[in-house]
């Protein structure tokens, strides 16, 4: 099978093994820099050209897109879906899955517990606001942030109306979030392929923080995951159309609740800390679903 990688990053832990494992299996695998293509849309011929030769071979597409280069990278992957590539993550459900709001509105919708969320664009119901999320401390998140950046702790309802206000003088689009304060500084993360959960861990900050990224000094560590969690994170995965995802969890006292659904996981940390082997995982999925898709489209041909 003639399998793209795309990714900015060919150095980068996930990428190699993933490349690596791909080639060990047989497969044809090129790392592309999606940054670097550049499309021709025309009439019924969608074109992929880099570095000035065309793409148009892949059986498979490995979307690595970074979270800065949504909007360009989810367009190539839609040029290569268009070309009739099967993508393990499809544009539409990695643009979905960056928004944060529009993410928590599938999810709801789909019956996947997340925290208390409210979108509001005002201070003129601020009160209320404050109320709809259960009161301060509460959080307030950019609806496009990632790392831990963009998200607020915000103690007192003074300090919630100033942060608050402050987006809404620069126009960032944010959420107000009941604070999980039995989760503080603690997630866990389940790296979901196809309908079963591979690897999951859970991290935790190092320096009292809140927040639990590893990039911002969270360190990760195995952790078994209860029946329930395991159920919401293959829940969360299939509500957001992405067979092979991160699903970031919160252990709160009601149970599981849904931070965020990751379209291009790490795998360095579930690799290195499970010792489970998340990359040959996710190339055995994609031989099994690219095949299924090449065939179907003969078949209607
Ligand atoms: N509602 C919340 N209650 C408690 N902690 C939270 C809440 N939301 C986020 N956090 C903490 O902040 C971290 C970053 O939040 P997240 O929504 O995942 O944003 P990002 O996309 O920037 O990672 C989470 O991993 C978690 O540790
Ligand atoms: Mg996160």
């Amino acid at each position: 099978m003639k399998i793209a990688i795309l990714s900015k990053g060919g150095a980068n832990y996930s990428t190699r093994r993933l490349k690596e494992v791909a080639r060990a299996r047989g497969h044809e695998v090129r790392v592309i820099n999606y940054a670097k293509c550049y499309v021709s849309i025309e009439k019924n011929h969608p074109v992929v050209r880099y570095k000035g030769e065309s793409l148009d071979e892949f059986d498979a597409v490995i979307p690595r897109i970074a979270q800065s280069y949504t909007k360009y990278g989810t367009a190539i992957v839609r040029q290569f879906e268009n070309q009739g590539a099967y993508a393990t993550a499809s544009s539409i459900a990695i643009v979905r899955s960056r928004d944060k709001l529009r993410a928590y509105q599938i999810l709801a919708k789909a019956g996947v517990g997340i925290p208390k969320t409210v979108f509001a664009r005002e201070t003129a119901n601020f009160e209320d606001v404050v109320e709809l999320a259960g009161g301060t401390p509460l959080i307030i998140k950019v609806a496009r942030g990632t790392h831990g950046n963009g998200v607020v702790l915000a103690e007192t309802p003074k300090a919630a109306k100033a942060v608050m206000q402050a987006f809404y003088v620069e126009g960032v689009n944010f959420l107000v979030q009941e604070f999980v304060k039995e989760s503080a500084g603690e997630d866990i993360r389940a790296l979901v392929v196809g309908s079963r959960v591979v690897a999951s861990v859970k991290r935790q900050s190092l320096d009292g923080d809140f927040r639990s990224n590893t990039h911002q000094g969270g360190e990760g560590s195995a952790v078994k995951l209860t029946e329930e969690e395991t159920k919401t994170a293959i829940k969360a995965a299939k509500a957001m159309g992405l067979p092979i995802c991160g699903v970031d969890m919160m252990r709160s006292s009601n149970g599981p609740l849904v931070l965020e659904v990751n379209s291009s996981a790490s795998l360095k940390t579930p690799e290195l800390v499970t010792r489970r082997d998340v990359a040959t995982k996710i190339i055995e999925y994609v031989e099994r679903n690219a095949k299924r898709r090449n065939k179907k489209d003969k078949v209607g041909a």
